[in-house]
């Protein structure tokens, strides 16, 4: 029986992989990869037998219990199994999932962290994450909208910067400007919202826009949303892009 590595690709750029990560894949016999992972990341696996799940563009996704099957069945006929799976493998993916197929049969794994999406759009932006923050998922597949609603309210009122994971699908059109809907009754107007588009990737696209003006239009499937707090600012450049920043001093009395 093998051992099973759960990697986190990170965001995009092969690059931006654990120096951990990249040497475990060297040494793989399968790799079961999110099929919308960056090609040249398998690259590190040369001799692994390479197995894309999940979704690719247009296409369903490969039932979760079914990936989990493939990976228990890998770690049973072969000693190293990779499972490598986009930013951090344990966050806003199913992997919890995974990890407990692994559990119930008994089969050892090991987890190695990867950078996610909103630290990617962060570096890019500046530093939006740089006070009490908090990372929601948009979607409503495997929780009641209500919930979503709630905990927005909520930790807009708590003063956190948040980012917004699974922003929007086809399947799921409405649910961003309902969010703004409902940050637009607690927080100020002009607080700038991030749209931080593949961050990582080449066809990579940031863009700044006020709360009051904030489009989901603007949002895809590629996109994590930051949405700043009272104390978050906007440095202006002339000649390059502006950046965004929450500073770490908060004055006394805030909310
Ligand atoms: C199912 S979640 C997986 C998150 C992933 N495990 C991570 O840690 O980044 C997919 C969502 O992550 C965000 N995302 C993933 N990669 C991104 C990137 N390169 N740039 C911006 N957002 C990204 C988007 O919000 C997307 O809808």
């Amino acid at each position: 029986m093998g051992k099973v590595y759960l990697i986190g690709a990170g965001p995009g750029a092969a690059d931006l992989i654990t120096v951990r990560g990249a040497r475990l894949l060297g040494t793989a016999d399968v790799v079961l990869h999110d099929a919308l992972v960056e090609p040249a990341m398998l690259d590190y696996a040369p001799h692994a037998r390479k197995i894309a799940v999940g979704k690719r563009c247009g296409q369903r996704s490969t039932a979760q219990h079914f990936i989990n099957k493939q990976i228990v069945d890998a770690a049973l006929a072969h000693d190293v199994v990779v499972r490598l799976k986009g930013g951090d493998p344990m966050l806003f993916g199913r992997a919890d999932e995974e990890m407990r197929a692994l559990e119930e049969a008994g089969i050892d794994y090991e987890v190695v962290p990867g950078i996610t999406a909103m630290l990617a759009v962060a570096a890019r932006i500046g530093a939006p994450l740089g006070h009490d923050f908090c990372a929601i998922s948009l979607s409503d597949n495997l929780k009641p909208w209500s919930l979503i609603e709630n905990r927005l309210r909520l930790v807009a009122e708590a003063g956190l910067v948040i980012a917004l994971y699974n922003p929007v699908s086809k399947a799921r059109p409405w649910q961003l400007g309902k969010a703004f809907d409902i940050l637009r009754e607690v927080l100020p107007a002009d607080i700038p919202v991030v749209f931080g588009r593949a961050a990582g990737r080449p066809d990579e696209r940031m863009t700044i826009a006020r709360l009051a003006d904030a489009e989901a239009s603007s949002a895809d499937m590629a996109t994590c949303v930051i949405i700043g707090s009272a104390e978050t600012r906007v440095i202006v450049r002339e000649t390059k892009p502006d950046l965004v920043y929450t500073p770490r001093f908060v004055k006394e009395g805030a909310r």
